[in-house]
């Protein structure tokens, strides 16, 4: 039998009593499902999947994006999203010769950030699956956007309402990924500048949570440097411990996350003695929507 335990604040909840296969039927996907809404993480331990299994459980949350470059997908499998330090050069961190494809993007999710918010249509989602981890660190933290929200204060609640920020690849490629080669003129038109609600509404929950991530430069119609200090401010605030959900991975954890009340962060570890791989299946999201401010609020 399907079973939610939730963490303690009921951001999250741990997913037990189903096959290490994450093979479930309708209605044990209905519950699991609708618990995801309810804890924007669900964590699953001890599984053992396939990648064909880890994408067709993936898909029954809705279709499936497939992370460009293709070059750190899974091989055969582009719906798998690799990010793992393993190198085929370094005999420190050897890539397994039985696992084509597992170099992949090294470093990825460092900073916080919600999966997609530097395009139009960002990411709803994305179930992060644990297959070699360092024994120390490498962990990965959640933040409750939801909680962060309720939390801010009312003069603040007022100067975000209505309002976008602007995110941009363009500007902070070379701030985020300083080891990457610097964007191409044609990568660079296809990720434009893209532009999302500070306070955004959930499309299944109808829920607000604050919406903000590291690719986010200002804020439209304030000047630039006001801008950038709100989205500082939002960032610092969110970022407190009170809302974070630390995940201290096993092999066989899976964590999936809702990119629209969530933000996460990998965590450093000691890169040069061990490897960490984590497959990732990515849901395809819908254009963040506005929150209401309801009118007489108490701001
Ligand atoms: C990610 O941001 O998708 C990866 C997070 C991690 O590796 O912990």
């Amino acid at each position: 039998m399907v079973q939610i335990i939730p963490f303690e604040n009921g951001f999250g909840a741990d997913v037990a009593g189903i096959s290490p296969q994450l093979e479930v039927s309708d209605d044990q996907f209905r519950l699991i499902e609708q618990a995801w809404l309810r804890h924007s993480i669900l964590r699953f331990r001890g599984l053992d999947l396939t990648p064909a299994q880890h994408i067709a459980f993936t898909r029954r949350f809705g279709p499936l994006h497939v992370m460009t470059p293709l070059k750190f997908n899974l091989e055969g499998y582009p719906e798998v999203f690799v990010v793992s330090n393993a190198s085929k050069e370094d005999p420190a961190r050897p890539a397994p010769v039985d696992a084509a494809g597992e170099a992949g993007l090294r470093r990825a999710g460092e900073g916080f950030h919600t999966d997609g918010e530097d395009k139009r249509v960002p990411n709803a989602g994305s179930l992060l699956y644990a297959r070699r981890v360092p024994p120390e660190r490498g962990d990965t933290l959640f933040v409750d956007m939801y909680a962060a929200y309720e939390a801010l204060p009312a003069n603040v609640k007022q100067a975000i309402a209505g309002r976008r920020a602007r995110y941009s690849r363009i500007d902070l490629h070379a701030v985020h990924y300083p080891y990457m080669e610097p964007l191409t003129e044609e990568q660079k038109r296809e990720r434009p500048d893209v532009f999302h609600p500070l306070a955004r509404e959930h499309p299944r929950s109808g829920r607000t949570a604050l919406y903000i991530g590291r690719w986010a430069v200002d804020v439209e119609g304030l000047p630039p440097e006001e801008g950038r200090r709100l989205i500082a401010y939002l960032q610092q605030f969110a970022q407190q411990p009170r809302f974070i959900f630390r995940q201290q991975w096993l092999p066989g954890d899976a964590v999936l996350w809702d990119n629209r009340c969530t933000q996460h962060c990998a965590t450093g570890f000691d890169d040069g003695k061990y490897v960490r791989t984590m497959y990732r299946t990515t849901l395809e999201g819908e254009p963040p929507r506005m929150a209401v401010v309801p009118a007489g609020i108490a701001l």
